[in-house]
């Protein structure tokens, strides 16, 4: 499969999202570093309790539109979705956001568009950003950086992602006709 969209973290958040994305037929790599995960979503079923998921994903497997892994691929659209937890001090860890970025980093080409849907502090997508470019200063201003708040909460998520509002907000001003590929 060549995907069009990597959603890295297929959790709560992550699955149902890439599962959406892929019912309408863009192709879906949804990666995890559990490889529990990835094997149970691969077999077209789901490892979280969440109304009306199971369908979705089992479809879009079996279309071959949703597929896991555990190591990204090349593609034109990631979205960051893995946790942003708290340290000692209530103090936002935003390692995991780290990781997962530096994961594709080595894939971005010039166009791509990179969204983190984890629940941030202020600023950890201008972090991100300079990270970017610090590893692939070659790319500077060619890579279409965003910000996508919370929107949905877990136990109505297949409702609420298609009826709520979606905000997205972009480091520059060329991400948004990238970002209606993912979202039409
Ligand atoms: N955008 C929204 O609408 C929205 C709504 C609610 C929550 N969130 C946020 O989304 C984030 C994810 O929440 P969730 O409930 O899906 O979490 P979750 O714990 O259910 O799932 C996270 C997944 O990410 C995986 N993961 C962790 N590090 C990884 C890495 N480096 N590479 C690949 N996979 C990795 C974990 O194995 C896990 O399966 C949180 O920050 C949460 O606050 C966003």
């Amino acid at each position: 499969m060549n995907p069009e969209v990597v959603t890295i973290g297929l959790g709560y958040i992550g699955l149902p999202t890439s599962a959406l994305i892929a019912s309408h037929g863009t192709n879906v790599l949804g990666v995890d570093i559990n490889q529990k995960v990835v094997d149970t979503i691969n077999q077209g079923k789901i490892h979280i309790v969440e109304p009306d998921l199971d369908k979705i994903v089992s479809e879009a497997v079996l279309k071959g539109n949703l597929k896991a892994a555990t190591k990204a691929s090349t593609a034109e659209v990631y979205l960051i979705v893995v946790p942003t937890p708290f340290k000692g001090n209530h103090e936002p860890d935003i390692s995991f956001v780290e990781a997962a970025t530096k994961s594709i980093i080595p894939l971005l080409k010039k166009g791509d568009l990179y969204i983190i849907e984890s629940t941030s502090p202020i600023g950890t997508t201008e972090k991100m950003q300079k990270l970017i470019y610090a590893l692939r200063p070659e790319l500077e201003g060619d890579i279409h950086i965003a910000y996508c708040p919370e929107r949905v909460l877990p136990g109505n998520v297949m409702h609420e992602l298609v009826h709520n509002d979606r905000v997205i907000g972009g480091v520059d001003e060329g991400f948004y006709s990238k970002s209606n590929l993912v979202l039409q």
